[in-house]
């Protein structure tokens, strides 16, 4: 049995900056909260709840202290209601995200009715989504239809893949008389999404590590799944079924953008302790 990590798998520097400035909230302020978990990874967010982080849903259930915002990013109410309570704002929103939703406001300065390309229910999508006048938002092209003007300036969500971007452009195109795009989906993501593809061409299977609810890891997983069947997505080891693994000999690991390296190592440790038996 052979093992091969996807390259460029595991924290982004977006995810990275958003853990260090929490860690140094921890150390040095009394009372932490972010906004939502910090990232989609359990066992991140139970890490730093035992250092003293705590994720709250709504900034009406903090009373005093530091707030951290997460590298998704949030709506300027946010900001208004944190100032307004006197707490601490630590923005840990990712600069790449930051511009996504500069772009947005630019497009509505300049006229443009603005299409997003991503989930509606994604607290990033919902940010962005909050600095554009009248934004729609469009999983994939068979939802262009419901767009009726004709001033689009397009962006996407930073974990999007470019196929579905191309895909909406082109759908847009039929109907649109003006069209500014923005590809605005992270290089970080775009590279992953290429090294785990090549991945689950070579490999007998593949896993595909990283929290339920991370919108790039489950991307990955919908990519890689309509190359190789035997894609499976985990959250660790504790998920991964050994039977999966029988009577296969090159192996795939590949892992989101906030799936901590230790949780990939422990993946690999478990395959390792079953090829020994
Ligand atoms: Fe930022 Fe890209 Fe990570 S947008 S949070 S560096 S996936």
């Amino acid at each position: 049995m052979k093992i091969t990590i996807a390259s460029g798998c595991g924290f982004c520097s977006g995810v990275k900056r958003a853990i260090k400035l929490a860690e140094d909230c921890a150390e040095n302020d009394k009372e932490v909260y972010t906004l939502g978990p910090l990232i989609h990874n359990l066992q991140v967010v139970q890490r730093l709840e035992e250092k003293g982080v705590k994720a709250v849903d709504s900034i009406d259930n903090i009373l005093s202290g530091t707030v951290l915002f997460r590298s998704h990013g949030v709506k300027p109410e946010d900001f208004i209601k944190a100032e307004k309570k006197h707490l601490k704002i630590i923005d840990g929103t990712c600069p790449i995200v930051s511009r996504v939703q500069r772009l947005a406001e630019k497009l509505t300065e300049e006229g443009y009715s603005v299409v997003i390309v991503g989930d509606p229910n994604h607290p990033e999508v919902e940010g962005i989504v909050s600095r554009a006048r009248d934004a729609i938002v469009v999983r994939s092209p068979n939802e262009v239809k419901r767009i009726k003007k004709k001033r689009l300036g397009i962006i996407a969500q930073t974990t999007q893949t470019l196929s579905n971007l191309r895909a909406v452009v082109s759908q847009v195109m039929e109907t649109a008389s003006e069209v500014k795009v923005y590809n605005t989906i992270c290089k970080a993501v775009l590279r992953l999404q290429e090294s785990s593809c090549k991945l689950a061409e070579m490999v007998d299977i593949l896993l595909v590590v990283g929290g339920i609810s991370s919108a790039n890891t489950k991307r990955l997983f919908l990519l890689a799944k309509e190359i190789n069947p035997n894609t499976y997505h985990i959250e660790g080891k504790g998920d991964m079924r050994l039977e999966w693994l029988h009577q296969k000999e090159e192996i795939g690991i590949t892992a989101g953008t906030s799936t901590p390296s230790w949780v990939i190592d422990e993946v690999v440790d478990e395959i390792k302790r079953d090829m020994k038996n």
